[in-house]
């Protein structure tokens, strides 16, 4: 039976190019699992977009003058051409400013007021006299009323760790014009999570029961689920999404309310598109389906008790969290950081590696490796030009590039271009073949428990048991003595590559497409991506989509038959020179202009 698996990836705010810290975070750990269980035949359906309302936008928008729509809208249209460069394969990647988007949010807002989860609550908030506009809580700076310190932000003093009230700070001033804020008085709706403690318990408690949840993802949400509290869930704005009630013209949907509900809004417009309106329901009221949440640490309770917390209000049964008629995650699989060069990320001081300018430069495969390799599962990770010129050249470039095109090479000149005709295997032959046969499921069980990390370092090992096997056999020097059993070798080590192939297919799909053609295979092992444009009643959109028809890639065994004729053999990946680290790391902190 295939499985039923939903991809939910967290959605980006479209303020500024996508790095490599969104890359190792959430967006190829989501694509590697989304491609394996693909290749599984499993349906598979993976979603994310733009988040393009909040703060972060409207602020941004601000600086250069420009609407947020403007703004978002540009970098939306960026994250469409560099996901697709580096082969994030989402059935559908649209933004948060569709009109389906925007009337499932305001339908989830009424259902859940209508049935008690939220209530009117008159709140005391900094209000910015010069700019007209109330001030978010991390827009205002002040003296901490606790330790003293005097740069705290609005919701938390970084000195001490205390989580402020804003409206209590000593001297607050706001960070965009450094004018002093007045408090007022203003009126917001709250989503009552205290009503879902019990519940959400059960939720979490069964997680940690099933065991597959990461340690820090469980303590975090544990914590976060112990002392629930209300939360404002409008904000006064005027970019974002309506409150649907009349007399509340001047507020908006807070952002993460709204956006989290773009998994589900998303699915939905996916099955529009493609026709069958109803299709998104088997991922999220089919029991069996299991919906994966790939997001970074920063934002956890926001995926495994908010969005959990608005699923069980929209789904009426709710008491003992026994007979949930909508799907709440399954798994929240949430990386750590990811550092540059021992440092931490900082859009400001420009310390990020933007991925549109690396792709420039290098082959998607190789920072897809490297990020693998680096992926901060269990604690935070540094991305170091060192390392990626290392690890692409001595294992990406020498182990495995040349393992392919030295025995594709050899068995294209020596055999007239096609795949040799076998005598019989000797002991050491059937060894290496059975050996890759097993890496399938042995990459693929840590595949399915993302362990990704893990799954890339077990497939490069027998990337390394074949290149041993290939120095004991050395078929370049039988040929002369004993060509049936150099053709033997070449055969054997044909069908390996060929499995190993598929095993790192996830990863690496664009070399191992282009290596399943010069095997001499016809068509694709994955599907195309393709930016599409879908008009609604008054707005276009744009979306990368993810057409699977062609698609014809199995994670099973290799069948190359002997006197299947080779394609043209290229070389798999680029050398590098050792003079990009220091360029790269030039580039580190140095002015950029998008
Ligand atoms: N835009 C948020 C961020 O970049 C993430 C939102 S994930 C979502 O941190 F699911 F809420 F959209
Ligand atoms: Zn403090």
């Amino acid at each position: 039976m295939p499985e039923t698996i939903h991809v939910s990836v967290a959605w980006p705010y479209a303020n500024g190019d996508l790095h490599v810290g969104h890359l190792a975070g959430a967006y190829l750990p989501a694509d590697i699992f989304a491609r394996y269980h693909r290749l599984k035949g499993n349906r598979v359906l993976m979603v994310s977009g733009s988040d393009s309302h909040g703060t972060p936008i409207s602020v941004e928008a601000d600086k250069y003058g420009i609407t947020p729509r403007e703004l978002f809208e540009k970098y939306h249209h960026r994250f469409l051409t560099t996901q697709r460069d580096i082969g994030i394969s989402y059935d559908l990647f649209t933004h948060t400013d569709t009109e389906n988007h925007h009337r499932v949010a305001q339908d989830i807002f009424t259902l859940l007021l209508e049935r008690g989860y939220l209530f009117r609550e008159t709140q005391q908030q900094l209000y910015s006299e010069s700019q007209k506009r109330f001030l978010p809580d991390r827009l205002v700076e002040g003296t901490c009323y606790v330790c003293g310190f005097q740069d705290a932000r609005g919701d938390q003093c970084d000195n001490c760790g205390t989580l402020l009230d804003a409206t209590k700070l000593i001297n607050p001033r706001s960070k965009l014009d450094g004018s002093t804020p007045v408090v007022r008085e203003t009126e917001h709706y709250f989503l009552d999570l205290p009503r879902f403690a019990e519940v959400l318990q059960v939720y979490l408690d069964r997680a940690e029961k099933a065991g597959h949840w990461r340690d820090n993802v469980l303590s975090f949400s544990r914590n976060y689920a112990a002392n629930l509290q209300a939360r404002a869930i409008t904000r006064d704005l005027d970019w974002g999404i309506d409150v649907p009630l009349e007399g509340w013209e001047d507020k908006r949907l807070y952002v993460w309310f709204e956006a989290v509900m773009g998994y589900l809004t998303a699915s939905i417009e996916w099955a529009r598109n493609t026709g069958q309106p109803d299709a998104w329901k088997d991922w999220w009221y089919n029991p069996q389906a299991k919906i994966y949440n790939f997001i970074g640490k920063d934002n956890i309770p926001f995926h495994t008790v908010i969005w959990p917390a608005e699923l069980i209000g929209i789904s009426g049964i709710y008491n003992d969290g026994s007979d949930q008629p909508i799907n709440l995650p399954y798994d929240v699989p949430a990386n750590e950081f990811m550092n540059i060069e021992g440092r931490q990320f900082s859009k400001s001081r420009n310390w990020a590696i933007w991925l549109p300018d690396i792709l420039e430069r290098y082959q998607p495969d190789a920072i897809r490796y490297y990020t693998v390799m680096t992926f901060p599962e269990s604690r935070d990770a540094d991305f170091a030009w060192d390392g990626f010129f290392n690890r692409v050249n001595n294992e990406l470039v020498a182990a495995w590039g040349n393992l392919v095109n030295r025995m594709l090479g050899f068995a294209s000149k020596r055999y007239d271009g096609a795949v040799p005709v076998p005598g019989e295997l000797t002991e050491d032959d059937k060894s290496i073949l059975a050996l890759s046969v097993a890496t399938l499921s042995s990459v693929g069980d840590m595949l399915a428990a993302v362990k990704l990390r893990g799954a890339l370092q077990e497939a490069m090992r027998v990337v390394q048991e074949a290149n041993a096997y290939l120095d004991r056999r050395a078929p370049w020097k039988l040929i002369k003595a004993d060509p049936q059993d150099a053709a033997t070798v070449v055969y054997t080590i044909l069908r390996v590559i060929d499995n190993l192939k598929i095993v790192l297919a996830p990863f690496l799909p664009f070399s191992a497409q282009q290596l399943h053609t010069m095997l001499g295979y016809e068509g694709q092992l994955f599907g195309t991506q393709v930016i599409e444009t879908y008009q609604e009643s008054t707005r276009a959109h744009e979306a990368l989509t993810y057409d699977a028809s062609a698609a014809t890639g199995r994670w099973e065994p290799s069948e190359l038959p002997p006197g299947q004729k080779l394609g043209e053999i290229t070389a798999l990946f680029t050398k590098l020179d050792d003079t990009i680290i220091d360029e790269e790391r030039a580039r580190l902190g140095a002015p950029r202009q998008v």
